[in-house]
């Protein structure tokens, strides 16, 4: 084993200048069968419901496409840029509890790794067609682990995933949005608390405070879990009621440096929710509309990504080309804006922050709640 005495993995917050990064890819990825807890997030007129099987390889090429010039875009700026090892993701999942026809893709690769300082942590995910994902990026840790001799490489319990994970009221076909949104505002998601469940994406870092997304990828159990991981951190539930569909918190919820965050406007903070941030003197401010009225074709997520992006360093963030308002909005809070053409490959799995994961950002763990 090399031991260059180099710290190759440091990150604790969403805005430290960002020197390394992980962009995902999407070789091979998969519009996995019904399950429970993917089904439950499809909205009920989207255009993936019923559709399974590999994506169809022009779409394929096009997001890869766009995904490598992001690539090179930061690499020209100085970023490292290291990409996942594409598994076979059309090989069904097994275990002894459950099967399931095909597996995800190594996109977005911030729902799988959640990095904490010199910690990078495998997420126990909560659609069992992702069971498997981490392993798309096995050898990177593996390289990370021989280069940095303070890396630690950890993996959250592997979840069970039967049946008793799953609420059956959410397995209906028809719920209709009043009825969505009256349950996420009760918090009844369709994740119960059989045991923790979490996904990376569903917590943003805030230096010693961790502030985690209550939905349907993360459940309560999942959140202790990640309390009593992380002692020297505090852990914080939010949940945002507004949202039909509440899973990973990047385009609701997106801090740009100290002391500022925006928040979607369809899903506001709770009041009693925000005192942390109201006692230190942070600005909560609605994001700017998307430019989209609709997602493009066979994507899960919503016109939302438009506050989906990545903070290069406070001053300096990357936003989605055709996301104008955002970039104005941006701009008009002292941010320069960096555009990068990703909307092709939203339907991998995200934005610019999801398709992205954190290596190495510059800076300490700072206490910014005292
Ligand atoms: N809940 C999100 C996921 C995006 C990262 C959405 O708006 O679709």
């Amino acid at each position: 084993m090399s031991d260059t005495g180099k710290t190759i993995v440091n990150s604790w917050n969403e805005w430290d200048p960002l020197r390394h990064v992980i962009v995902g890819r999407a070789d091979d990825c998969h519009i996995p069968a019904e399950e429970p807890a993917l089904d439950a997030k499809v909205p009920e007129d989207s255009d993936m419901r019923g559709q399974w099987g590999r994506r169809p390889q022009e779409t394929i090429d096009r997001a890869n496409e766009l995904l490598n010039n992001f690539a090179s875009q930061l690499e020209k700026r100085g970023i490292r840029v290291d990409r996942p090892t594409s598994i076979d993701h059309s090989v069904p999942v097994e275990t002894p509890d459950f099967s399931t026809e095909s597996q995800f893709g190594c996109m977005p690769p911030r729902d799988v790794l959640l990095t904490v300082g010199s910690e990078m942590l495998e997420a126990t995910m909560s659609y069992r067609c992702r069971w498997f994902e981490y392993l798309n990026y096995r050898p990177l840790m593996q390289k990370y682990f021989e280069e940095d001799p303070k890396f630690r490489h950890e993996s959250a319990p592997k979840p069970r995933l039967t049946d008793a994970d799953y609420h059956p009221d959410y397995l209906s076909e028809k719920i209709g949005v009043e009825k969505r949104l009256k349950w996420t505002a009760e918090k009844f998601f369709v994740t119960t608390e059989e045991e923790p469940l979490f996904d990376a994406a569903d917590v943003l870092r805030f230096g010693r405070d961790l502030v985690v997304q209550h939905g349907f990828t993360t459940n309560l159990k999942g959140i202790e879990w990640l309390r009593r991981h992380f002692p020297d951190h505090r852990v914080h539930a939010v949940n945002f009621p507004g949202d039909p569909y509440p899973i990973h918190i990047d385009a609701t919820f997106t801090p740009l440096r100290p002391g500022l965050i925006l928040n979607n406007p369809q899903r506001r903070l709770p009041d009693e929710q925000r005192e942390m941030f109201q006692k230190n003197d942070w600005q909560i401010v609605d994001s700017a509309q998307p430019a989209h009225n609709a997602p493009p074709p066979l994507c899960y997520s919503s016109t939302w990504l438009s506050m989906n992006v990545l903070v290069l360093d406070p001053k300096t963030v990357c936003v989605e080309k055709s996301e104008v308002y955002q970039a104005e909005q941006m701009d008009k809070l002292g941010m320069e804006v960096v555009e990068v053409d990703l909307r092709d490959a939203y339907a991998f799995g995200g934005g610019l922050h999801c398709c992205t994961a954190d290596v190495y950002r510059e800076g300490v763990c700072e206490d910014y709640f005292p």
